[in-house]
């Protein structure tokens, strides 16, 4: 079965109101007028998911967080719990990004616990792994990955549920990118631990993404891959022209 790619963009913590609803807009006016064989999926600051909800109206550009809590209400301060983001019209939220593994020291049980929560409350969630510079110099890179995915991923995940990035640490807003033949490796050691552990079914239809320094220049080679089913992007999903150029240099139809 032809898994239809996704592009997704993670914003993190950039964009103050004007500058958010303008580049949403900009997306979705793009992602109108262009004909793309892809599904999008645009991840806001908390702060900015609502209005950016009113500009993505008309489109079939999915809404995400960047992140989730476990707990379904209560004393969490500073939390956002999965019910307040599928009142907010989320669909996604990402989970296990390394920047929350590394800033707040999440673990992959922590992970899982987020992944069960948000897909109980209807979410679909994109689950991140990736090693580090330091564990790819030492050849750990698919046993990393491998590890991560038997950890973070539940056990409820179904293709439809659950996406998984794959984002080298290294290559996260540095400029650099493993090459295709080694994005194509972790990619396909990645489903291999997918189909151990949730089924070669589900293994098989279920989104693997690469992140990592992802710029119209290189998506078409990267997003040519077998087992690469998209995109996770962070700076280049900031500008209108990039975001959308990743788009048209991968998915144009
Ligand atoms: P980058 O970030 O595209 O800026 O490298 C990707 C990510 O962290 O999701």
């Amino acid at each position: 079965m032809a898994r239809k790619k996704l592009i997704a963009g993670n914003w993190k913590m950039n964009c103050l109101l004007e500058e958010g609803t303008q580049l949403a807009k900009g997306i979705a006016a793009q992602v109108k007028q262009n004909k793309f064989d892809c599904d999008f999926l645009i991840c806001p600051p908390f702060t900015l998911l609502g209005f950016v909800k009113k500009c993505l109206r008309g489109t079939k550009i999915a809404l995400g967080a960047q992140d989730v809590h476990f707990a379904e209400k209560g004393a969490h301060t500073g939390d956002i719990s999965p019910l307040m983001l599928t009142d907010l019209g989320c669909s996604y939220a990402i989970i296990g990004h390394s920047e929350r593994r590394v800033d707040h020291f999440e673990s992959n049980e922590l992970i899982q616990k987020k992944a069960v929560a948000a897909h109980k409350a209807g979410l679909n969630t994109v689950i991140c792994i990736g090693e580090t510079g330091a564990e790819r110099d030492e050849g750990k890179t698919i046993k990393v990955c491998q590890d991560e995915i038997f950890g973070s991923v539940p056990d409820d995940a179904t293709a439809k549920n659950t996406v998984i990035a794959y984002e080298p640490i290294w290559a996260i807003g540095t400029g650099k990118t493993p090459t295709a033949a080694d994005v194509e490796e972790v990619h396909a050691a990645i489903r291999k631990a997918l189909a151990k552990k949730l089924g070669k079914a589900t293994a098989n239809k279920m989104r693997i993404l690469y992140g990592g320094s992802v710029k119209p220049s290189n998506a078409a080679e990267l997003l040519a891959l077998p087992d690469v089913d998209g995109a996770l992007i962070g700076g280049a999903s900031l500008k209108v022209e990039d975001f959308i150029g990743i788009a048209k240099n991968a998915c144009s139809k």
